[in-house]
């Protein structure tokens, strides 16, 4: 499936410090939503919570500029759940493997990481001027650590970098319009389908405290639900999580 918006304009960059300052720059100077850029490499590519992505030749790192206008900054998890779920949905649809989802943006592989995804926004009050969506993906790469996995690692096989992003472009524009809409059931059914969490116990360090509890779904502005071990059932937007059990 090809996308018509996301990746209209498309840069392609040997090497970059980070495609989300690239994406991020173009934001500021007033380009139109869709804008891709894709970059071999990365010098100081960025994961969630002030984390380094190390970004080695052989995998995917890409960016994309979106303007969302129903979309408000307190559902801003929304796209970050569309950037996962795209990619579990391509990947898996090339190389027929069983992905899961670790809420809110991890794509996993047989336990562990494969990509993930990082939504930066712009934004005044609730509007979003603009979001830089990046997403890193293993593929091809031979050199991780070891709780990280990539595509050639798991099956010895090479996958072709530009098919994974034309196919995650195609299902992040599928999901984003859908959203835009205010449609949220299909990305929420299949959030719940591929969740990683589903049934577990989790560990959450969150705004400076910690929780335990039953991972039991996800709600609709995107939080992660967790029933306490008094029965209440609290809805977290963020923090570290750990799968007890
Ligand atoms: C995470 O799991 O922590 C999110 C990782 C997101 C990495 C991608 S690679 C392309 C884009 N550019 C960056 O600097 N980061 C994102």
């Amino acid at each position: 499936m090809g996308a018509e918006v996301i990746g209209r304009d498309i840069y392609f960059k040997e090497s970059l410090d980070s495609t989300q300052n690239f994406i991020q720059d173009l934001g500021r100077q007033g380009f139109r939503e869709g804008a891709v850029v894709v970059a071999c490499r990365q010098t100081k590519g960025r994961g969630c919570r002030g984390r380094s992505w190390a970004s080695p030749p052989g995998g995917v790192y890409f960016s994309c500029l979106l303007r969302p206008k129903a979309i408000l900054l307190r559902n801003v998890s929304w796209l970050s759940l569309v950037a996962a779920l795209a990619c579990l949905e391509a990947v898996a649809k090339i190389s027929r493997l069983k992905l899961r989802v670790k809420w809110p943006n991890d794509i996993f592989l047989a336990g562990k990481k494969l990509g993930g995804a990082l939504c930066e926004v712009d934004a005044c009050a609730q509007k979003i001027n603009f979001a830089a969506v990046g997403i890193g993906l293993n593929v091809n790469t031979t050199e991780l650590p070891p709780e990280a996995t990539s595509l050639f690692l798991h099956t010895g096989k090479n996958f072709s970098e530009n098919l994974i992003i034309q196919e995650v472009l195609g299902q992040i524009e599928k999901y984003y319009l859908k959203m835009e809409k205010g449609k949220s059931r299909e990305l929420m059914n299949q959030w719940q389908k591929y969740c990683f969490f589903k049934g577990s116990r989790l560990k959450v360090k969150t705004l400076g405290r910690k929780v335990k509890g039953k991972a039991c779904g996800i709600d609709r502005e995107g939080r992660l639900l967790l029933r306490l071990d008094d029965g209440r059932v609290e809805a977290i937007s963020g923090g570290d999580i750990k799968k007890i059990s």
